[in-house]
């Protein structure tokens, strides 16, 4: 991603002045930053994805001054149940995560925003609804561009530093709202919002059609889930024998050659806490085990993310199809790496020179193009990953 260049995407920005000034920092209005972009899918092939066993998605509903969530996957009766006209006192929005897992255009899509690493993307969410819909006044934890596709929305955003939420409503709504700045945003036009900045997105129907709006969200692990992550990820580390330290504690037992009599034997005495505590602090960890940690981390599929088995072929026929074909993630696949350790789908190999290479330009782009002549370690690697549906040839 060349740092210096503007983009129609950021209204002219270039990457490295949207990072500077903007993100994570002020919302930024962009008008047409896609031009002609009226979104990637109908309404009716996302009802369609909500349908669907393996995608999450739900339904929000606001009726006589109360909001009303429900989760998929739905079926035709539930959408008869919604309101035909929507009005003020009743309307309803259908929101769906992770599209970019079931449609490669959005995926393609998602590439666009390069400019921001890939371990703190999250999915592309999409949302649909009919005039005045909407998930209500709210603030995210997260980053998140609203590219508007086809219709409108009324966008509101908030200066406001309260930030208390209805009690016991089954999804985040802001107790107050205070409008400081409203824009209607139409189709190709996006609104870049940091995190918890409040805000609320109106669905405003045009001649032609309801509101679809794309949400590009981010993701930033909160500090403990890391943590705890992390001590789960050392404790492996530990039991396989792979933490080793220069002191050889781990390797050792507990000793006491200076034992001393103690008043209560019950007593848990000095000698041990001090002796234990001083063991303890030597368990040490280095950047790259970190980087390990990570990389495994945050390539982990999603709970609800299954991947498909390949036909089995041979390794023979794999390589002929790769040297015409070229290969590609899989969508649902989350590739990461660090030095010459990769991770895709929270497992990790290593390789080095060309084929490093190689996979450092199939994480970076999701693809690569036809390739003869592998190296017989990466061939086979490469094979594993297709074989388990990391993989698939390019279409
Ligand atoms: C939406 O598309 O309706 C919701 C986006 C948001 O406010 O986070
Ligand atoms: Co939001």
């Amino acid at each position: 991603m060349a740092k210096n260049q503007t983009l129609q995407l950021l209204g002219g920005l270039t990457p490295a002045q949207f990072l500077a000034e903007y993100w994570q920092k002020k919302p930024l209005l962009i008008k047409q930053a896609i031009s002609d972009f009226t979104g990637l899918l109908s309404p009716e092939e996302l009802a369609g994805l909500a349908c669907e066993d393996e995608v999450q998605s739900r339904i929000v509903e606001y009726k006589k001054g109360k909001w009303f969530a429900s989760h998929g996957p739905f079926d035709d009766a539930d959408f008869a149940k919604l309101p035909e006209k929507p009005t003020n006192e009743h309307h309803w929005t259908l929101l769906v995560q992770s599209v970019n897992h079931h449609l490669p255009e959005a995926t393609d899509l998602l590439g666009q925003f390069d400019f921001i690493p890939h371990a703190r993307l999250d999915d592309l969410m999409v949302s649909y609804a009919p005039n005045g819909g909407g998930v209500g006044p709210h603030f995210d934890s997260y980053d998140v561009f609203l590219l508007q596709g086809q219709g409108k929305r009324l966008w509101r955003i908030s200066e406001q530093t309260d930030l208390t939420l209805v009690e016991g409503a089954p999804l985040r709504i802001l107790q107050h709202f205070e409008t400081a700045q409203e824009w209607l945003l139409e189709a190709g036009d996006m609104l870049y919002l940091p995190p918890h900045l409040a805000h609320w997105g109106i669905a405003v129907s045009d001649v032609k059609a309801d509101c679809m709006t794309y949400s590009i969200g981010f993701r930033a692990p909160k500090n403990q889930e890391l943590a705890t992550e992390f001590l789960g990820f050392m404790q492996d580390q530990l039991n396989q024998d792979k933490l080793v330290l220069e002191t050889g504690y781990l390797t050792g037992i507990y000793q006491d050659a200076d034992l001393t009599l103690q008043k209560h034997p019950a007593e848990i005495g000095h000698e041990m806490i001090s002796k234990v505590s001083a063991d303890l602090q030597k368990i040490k960890w280095s950047d790259d085990l970190v980087a390990e940690f990570l990389g495994v981390y945050l390539s982990e599929p999603k709970a609800d993310v299954m991947f498909e088995a390949n036909k089995k072929m041979s390794v023979h026929i794999f390589a002929e199809k790769l040297a015409k074909l070229g290969i590609a993630l899989n969508l649902k696949s989350q590739m990461l790496f660090f030095a010459d350790s990769f991770f895709i789908n929270g497992e990790l190999a290593n390789f080095t020179g060309e084929s490093a290479n190689l996979l450092k330009a199939l994480a970076d782009n999701r693809r690569i193009e036809p390739r003869a002549n592998l190296d017989e370690a990466l061939l086979k690697q490469l094979y594993d990953w297709y074989i388990a549906g990391y993989l698939s040839f390019n279409r």
